[in-house]
């Protein structure tokens, strides 16, 4: 069952007004959070994030952090999800109908819709790592806001689909940003390296978690631009996501990333964010 603009729909029933701003320009913001033993995980910094979306558009969310979270746990209620469950929430916001135009609307009255449902963790590649392709990062100049355009990380995808990989590793005219949907880290000599929290990537939520355990574990973090031939020497790579937790990535284009196997400060990263989802 889905959450659209105040009504409980069932798949395949008609809800969305066919001139609205999401569909037209793209003009909303979402998030995706993660359920984790029937509980949502990091709800105030996802919440947080999408306040800070909605912001730079201008969009006046008229729903209260306690109210959203209402409607969350009613969406997975009534999907069947509590308990042992591991599930994904997703949430969206567009600026709602009104006649095409460019501009933003005077008034404005924004649309939520939403879903739930059962997501196992991605227990295999977390074990065994994943491969990623380089690709040239054609997005816009404001991925810090997290916005319904996703067309340049759908193509960017999709070409790491199509060369055989699990993700893109996104870089700008040689400076490497992020993955499609994820955040990257390199480790070289034991110390982290990740792209500055700007407007060229999205500040993950799960990325920010990592520095801070790292720093628990006494390991140096660098928020600092690399570039790709810095990437192609690093002793390891991994992503940060939301739904890929702390996804170590064995190969790039074919070619292997350090000893080609999980490394050892990625797993001692995985080991201190299990311990915060448990
Ligand atoms: C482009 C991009 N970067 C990074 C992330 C990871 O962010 P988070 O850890 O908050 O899920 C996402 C998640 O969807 C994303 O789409």
């Amino acid at each position: 069952m889905y959450y659209v603009d105040g009504k409980w729909i069932e798949p395949g029933e008609a809800a969305v007004h066919p001139e609205d701003r999401g569909y037209q320009f793209g003009d909303g913001i979402y998030e995706v959070f993660r359920i984790y033993q029937g509980k949502i995980y990091q709800w105030d910094s996802h919440f947080a994030r999408l306040q800070r979306s909605a912001n730079e558009l201008q969009l006046a969310l008229p729903w209260t952090n306690s109210e959203l979270k209402a409607i969350a746990e009613q969406l997975m209620e009534k999907n069947g999800i509590g308990g042992s469950d591991d599930a994904i929430l997703y949430m969206q916001v567009t600026r709602g109908a009104a006649p095409r135009q460019h501009e933003y609307p005077d008034n404005q009255r924004p649309v939520l819709s939403a879903f739930a449902r059962h997501k196992e963790r991605p227990h295999a590649e977390l074990k065994s790592g994943i491969s990623a392709a380089l690709v040239p990062d054609i997005r816009w100049l404001r991925c810090d806001i997290k916005s319904l355009n996703l067309l340049g990380a759908a193509m960017a995808k999709q070409q790491a689909k199509q060369s055989g990989a699990f993700e893109a590793i996104l870089h700008r005219d040689g400076i490497v940003t992020e993955g499609s949907a994820s955040n990257l880290f390199a480790v070289k000599d034991g110390v982290l390296h990740t792209h500055p929290a700007n407007h060229l990537i999205l500040h993950g939520i799960t990325r920010q978690i990592v520095i801070e355990l790292a720093q628990t574990l006494s390991l140096e973090v660098r928020e600092k631009a690399f570039r790709t031939e810095f990437l192609r020497q690093a002793d390891e790579l991994f992503f940060t996501g939301t739904t890929v937790e702390v996804m170590p990535v064995i190969s790039v284009d074919g070619q292997q990333v350090g000893s080609g196997r999980v490394g050892e400060v990625t797993r001692k990263l995985q080991v201190a964010f299990e311990a915060t989802i448990a």
